[in-house]
């Protein structure tokens, strides 16, 4: 059985045992990062999108672990001209790594970074992880959207991610209608409480949500999948 650990914010870390993914290593600057930059030991580093609370520490944690980027086409571009070794793909897509499979899916969102999101870094994105047999979908930033009900006919989602921060992505009450609509096995809710206007309580979210295993995960904390 894989392992995510939630490192606060939209980070996590997916290890088989062998093969060890982040995703969106936002850790310098998060008020709530469980772990520092300098220690993350991967292989691979997934980003969903561009902006600084999802890219994070990629550069630094990049170059120390000779880890490669996943990123849409235009943020790999970017991680590229900074000598990053990068694996572009686009929304859509789907590739066949070492340790499994990537898929990314569209995300209702913005991505540019930097402070005024002066640089464009492509289409938004949620993404599929498949490693040791079980699916993983972390959403990105996302609004609710209807499409959600064909990734999960298409797919047998073993974890979710989701955000219920509100005013930048999806609150509470679209978060778990996405559930009814990705039929995932379990849902750890995510992009909360970093900042006060993201403030939400992860028990209201668990409470409206009926066909899914929550698992409220603190900052530091892993599940098994
Ligand atoms: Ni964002
Ligand atoms: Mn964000």
């Amino acid at each position: 059985m894989p392992t995510a650990r939630f490192l606060g914010h939209a980070c996590i870390t997916i290890s088989d045992g062998k093969h060890n993914l982040i995703i969106d290593p936002f850790l310098t600057g998060n008020p709530h990062g469980a772990a520092k930059a300098e220690e993350i030991k991967c292989d691979y580093i997934i980003l969903t999108h561009g902006h600084d609370d999802h890219f994070g520490d990629t550069p630094l944690i990049a170059k120390k672990n000779k880890a490669k980027v996943i990123a849409s086409f235009e943020l790999a571009m970017f991680c590229s001209k900074q000598g990053l070794d990068v694996h572009d793909m686009s929304v859509g897509g789907a590739h066949n790594f070492d340790f499994g499979r990537v898929k990314f899916t569209i995300a209702h969102h913005g991505s540019g970074h930097g402070h005024y999101a002066e640089v464009y870094t492509g289409s938004p994105t949620g993404v599929l992880v498949t490693i040791g047999g079980r699916t993983l979908y972390h959403s990105g930033d996302t609004a609710l959207f209807y499409d959600m009900k064909l990734i999960g006919e298409m797919n047998k989602i073993d974890i979710a991610f989701l955000p219920i921060g509100d005013n930048y992505t999806m609150g509470i009450d679209d978060a778990a209608r996405a559930v009814e609509l990705l039929h995932p096995k379990k849902v750890v809710p995510i992009h909360y409480n970093t900042f006060p206007v993201i403030n939400q309580n992860p028990q209201e979210f668990a409470k409206k949500v009926t066909s899914a295993e929550v698992v409220i995960l603190k900052p530091g904390e892993s599940v098994e999948y």
